[in-house]
């Protein structure tokens, strides 16, 4: 239970395990169509599980880029979606602060850089503008579990999982 209202957090766990399903090479020939995320979430719809779109469709950092697209899914996005979207501003291969998160980010995607990644055109403005709306994103995420960001862990079972896979 967040703040008064219920989280489906098998929905959450599925969906953020899933969300960058499409860009496994075996799938985004698939989905090519369709921008990192959407392609995930069409991929699953796909595959008879449309309930986790939502979720997973509004993650990718260069969401935060587009005022009007954040301004309107800020409003009335889930909490299970809130949550994904989060979690992929704080975990790169291990949880971090989402300032070093950005800098990550800064440092593989230089403003100079010219990728074909949104990001890679983002000019300093629009870098504030984005870690502004991360900033408010993370409030209300916080504000939800009633923790303070520094306070946010991985769940227990998922260092073991973490584990298994590096085994494999
Ligand atoms: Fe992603």
């Amino acid at each position: 239970m967040l703040a008064g209202r219920s989280l489906d957090r098998r929905l959450v766990e599925s969906a953020a395990l899933l969300h960058d399903v499409d860009k496994l090479p075996k799938v985004r020939p698939t989905v090519a169509d369709l921008a990192h995320g959407a392609g995930s979430a069409e991929w699953l719809a796909r595959r008879g599980y449309p309930e986790l779109g939502e979720a997973i469709a509004g993650h990718p950092v260069t969401r935060l880029a587009d005022g009007h697209w954040f301004d309107r899914w800020f409003a009335t996005a889930s909490p299970e979606a809130l949550v994904v979207s989060y979690a992929d501003k704080r975990v790169g291969q291990q949880l971090e602060s989402m300032a070093d998160r950005f800098a990550s980010w800064e440092r593989r995607y230089p403003p100079e850089a010219r990728t074909r990644e949104a990001r890679g055109r983002w000019t300093p403005e629009t870098l504030a503008a984005v870690r502004q709306r991360a900033e408010a994103l993370e409030a209300r995420v916080c504000e939800f579990a009633g923790v303070a960001p520094a306070e946010v862990r991985r769940l227990a079972w998922t260092g073991r999982a973490l584990h298994l896979t590096r085994e494999t």
